[in-house]
């Protein structure tokens, strides 16, 4: 575990050695949708196609969010006291990033994508950004813990709604996490706060999206051999998601690696992984080691009627599988 977490930051350093402070554009001041409309349109989603937002969205969002909208330098969300303290980190695909209000900045904080840092729930990594919201204590001098905690959650909630209020003005997706690691977010940011919650933002997933991704396939034939619904056996089944990679359960161990999708519904599944659990059923044993070859195998897939057949050289099918979800 902890050789996978120190893989995970060294590749978050190695992957992205070109981030930089980006200047953002300045915000519209028209557009969006009426403010009624918007309302009726505000609720949380919890899908997110990785398409990136354009620069001018973006920045858009941000100033949204906790942007400077007056010239004495006072922001779209109210704060107590004035305080301004909550601080905007985006983490993206390239790095992670603090919005700087009165500059209109995102400034660098490290490079790497590290959205899986960024909460817990696992539809948030695709989204293209996750904003994570920290009440910064430098900005609340003097103030004692209860009204610390107090006003840091109250002047969130302000910066997450002008968020939810923008996407649904935008038609974009967003929902407010609660559920977030705070001791890991703190270790990795280094700052003197709380980070309160997390907010990925993105375009939803679209229905024309390739259908074989984000979704379980469970196998219900294995060369040519119907595999019946069996009570207490692990569900078979692989995921490939959005970002190229993917896992699934071959019975008795795990499967995870990468996928590659070429033109035609070509795929290949090279460098697959399993751990090395032993099984003492043989039937289980002999289907794992069966679907791995196919999975060697496989160049080609077809998808008819919410079942996902795998080929190879559009030969008799090798597997198939059914959409759970
Ligand atoms: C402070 C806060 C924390 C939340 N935490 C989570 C969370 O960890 N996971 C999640 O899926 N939704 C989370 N939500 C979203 C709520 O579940 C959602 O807002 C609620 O069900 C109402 O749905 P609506 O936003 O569509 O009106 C959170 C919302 C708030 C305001």
């Amino acid at each position: 575990m902890k050789k996978l977490c120190l893989n995970f930051l060294a590749s978050i350093v190695i992957i992205s050695m070109n981030a930089q402070d980006i200047q953002l554009l300045p915000p519209d001041k028209t557009g969006g949708k009426p403010f009624m409309e918007t309302l009726w349109a505000r609720k949380s989603y919890r899908d997110f196609s990785s398409e990136k937002l354009p620069l001018q969205q973006l920045s858009n969002l941000l100033w949204a969010a906790n942007g400077v909208n007056r010239q004495d330098g006072r922001r779209t969300a109210p704060s107590a006291r004035n305080m301004q303290e909550i601080d905007i980190y985006v983490f993206t695909s390239d790095a992670i990033y603090l919005y700087e209000a009165p500059s209109h900045v995102l400034k660098l904080v490290k490079a790497g994508d590290a959205r899986k840092m960024s909460a817990r729930n696992d539809f948030a990594h695709t989204a293209p950004l996750v904003l994570v919201y920290v009440a910064n204590r430098d900005k609340m001098p003097g103030m004692d813990e209860t009204a610390a905690t107090l006003y840091g959650a109250t002047d969130c909630g302000n910066v997450t709604q002008n968020v939810h209020l923008f996407c649904a003005s935008e038609g974009l997706h967003t929902v407010s996490l609660g559920n977030i690691d705070r001791e890991q977010i703190k270790k990795l940011l280094g700052f003197h706060g709380e980070a309160l919650l997390a907010q990925p933002v993105g375009k939803g997933k679209q229905q024309n999206e390739n259908p074989l991704l984000g979704h379980r396939w469970k196998l219900i034939e294995l060369n040519g051999k119907a595999f019946p619904e069996q009570e207490n056996k692990k569900e078979i089944f692989i995921f490939l998601n959005e970002d190229g990679t993917m896992n699934g359960n071959l019975g008795c161990n795990n499967v995870s690696g990468t996928y590659v999708l070429k033109e035609g519904n070509r795929i290949a599944f090279p460098g697959l992984v399993q751990t090395k659990m032993a099984c003492l059923n043989k039937d289980v044993m002999n289907t794992e080691t069966e679907l791995s070859k196919v999975l060697n195998l496989t160049d080609s897939y077809l998808i008819e009627n919410n079942v996902l057949v795998l080929h190879r050289a559009r030969m008799s099918p090798l597997a198939k599988f059914v959409k759970v979800e």
